[in-house]
């Protein structure tokens, strides 16, 4: 008991200890995952792909660098405006936490940043404008203003008069509208000046197309006012083809830096100027993540732009070149820090790891010793309750040495009469022996104590049971012997399997004035005897060589010629479990040792009496189902267990006494046959089962199913008697009235 307590403490803290570290190794990985886990996600909808949107990408994507924890989603509606609609949604049903657009219209994409505004989404829209106040903040140039400086610019070179052609952007879109405006709030201060407006799109393409159509039927322009550089430069190409480039004076907008771009064709003098309008996507990225950050922002926030002419161009581009060195700087410092993050996370991993690798080593160390002192305590506790029991046994070892004198002495006086014989004598010198032996086991327990104390239980206190003198001295129940043949077929016959020679001897004078008593002094042997003489029990020792009885009893209750015979479990063994275990193999009772001679002999009777009461099972007629499952309530009700097997045994019984009975020749030897059993195991079976001999049973069946003809035909009763097997109808009258007290007529009057 103690021992299993022990264990299941270590068990537990074993457990515990698992728990501990599971969650110590979980909440280091979580520390290690949390550091990254609160992130932004900002969705970005460009109108096109252009040089200046590229450029304003980057810028974002740089800016990304000073804020880690940002995921950045940029599309590009290539000047589709139903595309961007799709990505906006798109980009609202990702989860973005803030969307930037710079829509294509001022209209189609209305409902879609709507949509984003009303789910809570911040909107910013950047450089151009919407037909909704659904937003949260604008940034971008003041593309009326660059359409009036573009209008001062042209109206000083023109000093007041000329002719002018505007090349505007997508008028759908807000700068393309406002710059327009602005440049024509200028215009109008001048009568003598003439504009043109043929509505480009932004693209060079277009813009090229168009001028060389308008050269084609128009006097060459003064001045050709693209509202981006792209278009100014495809005006220039044109005009350039048609050789009039060098009448006209190009300005555009954007002034981008890099090769083919505003500022450089301001640089070469092939655009008179051109107006900075910035990107600012490192500007765009800042008022997210002030807004995101429930910063203080400004709703409206418009950028500085600057006119570029060949004056200040070189400047420009310097401090272009600046802040191109200083975003590659940045860039490097960027990655760099990526690099020296990733290392640092994997040495934070490996001193978690370590950490975890020493705390578990510690632990299960103490595991260790803890379980070591647990296993000390539990030895010593053993330990006690076996000096307790030592102790225990060695004291009433002691307090047998007087009784036990006492027993011996008078024994051996009563031996030296001579006038003492036969079976009284018999008795007493088995007593002396086993007396001794008792005698010897008390003085083994007392040597014992004297003895090395860590030596090993000797064996004569271990569970095996000695062999009687009776075996020792010789008869080398040849290990089967049967006696008193003449008594066999009048009294109840029993099996005692036991390999002491004494107690056999013992039950044999005991049980052999009621029962005829056949020996065993093992399993094996047992088993042979039982089915060569199918005893009406069996009274069997457990600890036995050979075979033991647990074994020989489940071997009798699984052949068919045995499976009925009652099995008495007779043992020295007592706990529960060995009981439990004798019934598992089919024993019908269990006595333990020491028993009573009186307990045993009811037992027995009890069983046997029990067996005749299945007499009705084989004679009720095979046709009523009714009656027989009546009677096998009855049987249920007085206790009378009929195991499977020996139900099989009863209907095949029935089954070939049923198809045969019309046949007077009938033996039982037939049926016996029939059987697969020999005579004499047909005969002992059928008897133990039923009280009767396999004829008598045979006759009785005859006449039962003749009185079920008799009350359910209307069969002559010469017919009848010759129907159920009988040779005579005079016999079969006889018979009939022996059994049932009346004649079969009065029978069939009865009915
Ligand atoms: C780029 C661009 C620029 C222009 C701006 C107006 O897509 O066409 O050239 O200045 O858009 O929104």
């Amino acid at each position: 008991m103690s021992q299993r307590v022990d264990v299941h403490v270590s068990k537990q803290w074993l457990a515990h200890l698992f728990c501990r570290l599971l969650s110590v190794c979980l909440l280091s990985v979580l520390c290690i995952a949390c550091e990254d886990s609160y992130r932004v996600h900002i969705g970005v909808s460009q109108s096109s792909d252009d040089g200046w949107r590229r450029k304003a990408n980057r810028e974002m994507q740089a800016a990304k660098y000073l804020h880690e924890n940002m995921d950045l989603t940029i599309y590009t509606a290539d000047n589709d405006a139903q595309k961007q609609v799709r990505q906006v949604n798109e980009l609202i049903d990702q989860g973005i936490d803030l969307l930037i657009v710079s829509p294509i219209d001022t209209l189609t994409v209305v409902p879609a940043v709507e949509r984003a505004y009303s789910k809570g989404i911040p909107v910013i829209l950047f450089d151009r404008r919407l037909k909704t106040n659904r937003y949260t903040a604008y940034i971008g140039s003041d593309n009326s203003q660059i359409g009036k400086i573009m209008g001062v610019y042209v109206a000083a070179h023109l000093l007041g008069k000329g002719k002018i052609v505007e090349l505007t952007g997508d008028m759908e879109s807000s700068p393309a509208q406002e710059r327009h405006e602005g440049f024509m709030s200028v215009m109008r201060n001048y009568p003598e000046v003439q504009v043109t407006m043929l509505k480009g799109d932004w693209y060079r393409d277009r813009a090229y197309q168009l001028m060389g159509a308008y050269l084609d039927t128009h006097e060459v322009p003064d001045v050709v006012f693209g509202h981006n550089d792209a278009e100014a430069q495809g005006a220039y190409k044109a005009a350039y083809e048609r050789g009039v480039a060098k009448q006209i004076c190009f300005v555009g907008i954007d002034g981008l830096p890099g090769v083919d771009e505003g500022l450089d064709y301001v640089a070469k003098g092939i655009l008179s100027a051109s107006c900075i309008y910035p990107t600012s996507g490192d500007a765009v990225i800042h008022m997210a993540m002030e807004i995101l950050n429930n910063a203080p922002f400004q709703r409206e926030r418009i950028l500085p732009t600057t006119l570029v002419t060949k004056e200040n161009v070189q400047l420009v581009l310097g401090q272009h070149e600046e802040l191109h060195r200083r975003y590659s700087d940045l860039e490097q410092i960027y990655l760099q820090t990526q690099n020296y993050h990733k290392l640092y996370q994997n040495q934070k991993l490996m001193s978690v790891l370590f950490f975890v690798g020493i705390l578990l080593l510690v632990l299960l160390l103490v595991g260790i010793i803890r379980t070591a002192k647990a296993k000390d305590r539990l030895n010593k506790k053993i330990q006690e309750i076996a000096d307790y029991r030592l102790e225990f046994l060695i004291g009433v070892s002691h307090r047998l040495r007087t009784p036990l004198t006492l027993i011996t002495g008078p024994i051996a006086h009563l031996l030296k009469n001579s006038k003492l014989k036969g079976e009284e004598r018999k008795l007493l010198e088995m007593t002396e022996r086993n007396v001794a032996s008792l005698a010897r086991l008390v003085e083994n327990v007392l040597s014992y104590k004297e003895a090395h104390p860590d030596r090993e239980l000797p064996d004569f206190l271990s569970d095996r049971e000695e062999t009687g003198d009776a075996l020792r001295v010789g008869n080398t129940q040849q290990r089967v012997r049967l006696i008193a043949e003449e008594k066999r077929e009048e009294l109840p016959s029993v099996l005692v399997v036991d390999d002491n020679a004494d107690v056999r001897a013992y039950l044999q004078m005991v049980l052999a004035d009621r029962y005829y008593v056949m020996e065993s002094s093992d399993g094996e042997a047992g088993l042979a005897v039982a089915k060569a003489q199918v005893p009406d029990i069996v009274v069997s020792d457990v600890m036995m060589p050979v075979m033991d009885g647990l074994q020989f009893c489940s071997r009798l209750k699984e052949d068919p010629v045995t499976s009925h015979i009652p099995v008495i479990l007779l043992t020295a063994r007592s706990m529960e479990s060995q009981r439990i275990e004798g019934y598992e193999h089919g024993a019908d009772a269990y006595i333990t040792k020491p028993f009573s001679m009186e307990l045993l002999v009811s037992r027995i009777e009890n069983l046997l009496r029990n067996r005749h009461h299945l007499k009705q099972l084989f004679t009720a007629p095979v046709d009523t189902n009714v009656a027989r499952e009546g009677m096998q309530v009855a049987l249920e009700a007085e206790n009378v267990h009929v195991s499977e097997r020996d139900k099989e045994f009863i209907s095949m019984v029935r089954k070939v006494i049923h198809e045969n009975m019309s046949n007077p020749k009938l033996r039982m030897d037939d049926i016996s046959d029939q059987i697969g059993l020999s005579r004499v195991q047909m005969y002992r079976k059928v008897k133990a089962l039923t009280g009767l001999a396999p004829v008598e049973l045979l006759r009785t069946v005859r006449l039962e199913k003749a009185r079920h003809l008799l009350r359910t035909t209307n069969e002559p009763i010469s017919q009848v008697a010759y129907a159920v097997g009988f040779a005579t109808p005079s016999y079969f009258t006889t018979c009939f009235k022996q059994e049932f007290g009346m004649y079969p007529a009065d029978c069939r009057e009865n009915r």
